[in-house]
């Protein structure tokens, strides 16, 4: 059976963008995958975190991966500073990048323009990513598209590795969803939408009440045309609304135009605000009754277990194929 791996920041609510373009492909994909879903809390402190609100979110996080339909029988789901092989693969993986390319991916400078005194954590920040996917021996990475460039790079870093020492990684490949891998902005539909906008209408949130979501829903940005179609260059905000409906239904886009052929933007907004409610209002259900229960902890410390005897196999791997550690002289 192929491996899939991935991972989410906890690094504050989930937005639809990430439940469209990431969670909606885990829940699929762990039905014929051998899944690792990661939370990924030491890719979080790249940035400054405050350390309550971390914690919270971390647990947070491991409770909406449950609720959206991980199921723990069929995925391994843990957090990822419970598991020590991936900041070791990471530093072994750092060895092998260099600061030039590290310096090109556009997040590192999105994130770093005109900030002074920058973390160097952010400019590693892909090595590690590239040791969470590597140490599982992972065939698939489903993403959305703003984590392509990362992926190429985790691809380079492998072939490059196994050039030098011997094969011990598996090269993965992207799999980006046809539909809703990137989901933008409300507010602005030429930005992508993101857990940080600082405009709150222009972000859905998982854990936003119903009336919240249809409200943020009816509120945005579209144009002036009065026709529900497809074009993401004169129509940004329609074809943001489009793709959101195409995702949470399943219907093709085409098939929603012609649906929404003779229909005004009224309706059309109120049946997309329905369709979202409609598939986050069990989701936020479940996390209730999930978030302070020890089902939580218990999935979490057998995914801890599962984990670390993987990617710890992996590590002493890489360890030995670069000379780590010592010749054993004891008969
Ligand atoms: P993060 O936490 O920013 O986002 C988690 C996932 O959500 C996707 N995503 C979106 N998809 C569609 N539309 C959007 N507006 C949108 N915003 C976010 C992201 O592409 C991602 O798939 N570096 C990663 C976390 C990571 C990781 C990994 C991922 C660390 N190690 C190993 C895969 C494999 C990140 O910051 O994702």
């Amino acid at each position: 059976m192929e491996t899939i791996f991935s991972g989410i920041q906890p690094s504050g609510t989930l937005t639809f963008g990430n439940y469209l373009g990431a969670m909606k492909q885990f829940v699929e994909l762990q039905e014929d995958y051998e899944c690792y879903f990661c939370i990924v809390d030491e890719h979080a402190i790249t940035v400054p975190q405050d350390r309550l609100k971390l914690r919270e979110n971390i647990r947070s996080l491991a409770a909406l991966y449950l609720a959206s339909g991980i199921n723990p029988d069929k995925a391994t789901l843990f957090i990822q500073s419970e598991v020590p092989a991936h900041t070791q693969l990471g530093w072994i993986m750092q060895t092998q990048s260099y600061i030039g390319e590290l310096e090109r991916m556009t997040q590192f400078k999105d994130k770093s323009a005109g900030k002074e005194g920058v973390p160097s954590a952010l400019l590693t920040y892909p090595p590690l990513m590239a040791a969470d996917i590597l140490l599982y021996n992972t065939n698939h990475v489903p993403v959305g598209n703003d984590q392509k460039q990362h992926l190429e790079l985790t691809r380079d870093l492998a072939e490059r590795f196994n050039r030098k020492y011997n094969d011990i990684f598996t090269v993965p490949e992207v799999k980006i969803s046809e539909v809703g891998a990137r989901i933008m902005s409300l507010q602005e539909p030429t930005k992508k939408m993101s857990k940080s906008d600082a405009n709150q209408k222009a972000t859905i949130y998982m854990l936003d009440e119903p009336k919240k979501i249809i409200k943020k829903i009816k509120s945005a940005m579209t144009d002036s045309e009065g026709i529900v179609r497809f074009d993401p260059v004169e129509k940004p905000g329609i074809s943001n609304l489009l793709t959101i409906l195409s995702s949470v239904t399943n219907t093709p886009i085409k098939d929603l135009e012609k649906q929404y052929e003779n229909i005004g933007y009224g309706q059309f907004k109120q049946d997309v605000a329905d369709a979202v409610v409609t598939v986050l209002e069990p989701i936020q259900q479940r996390y209730y009754e999930l978030i302070d229960s020890d089902t939580l902890d218990e999935v979490l410390d057998q995914g801890r277990d599962t984990a670390n005897r993987v990617a710890n196999k992996t590590l002493a791997k890489a360890k030995k194929a670069m000379g780590l550690g010592r010749v054993v002289k004891r008969k």
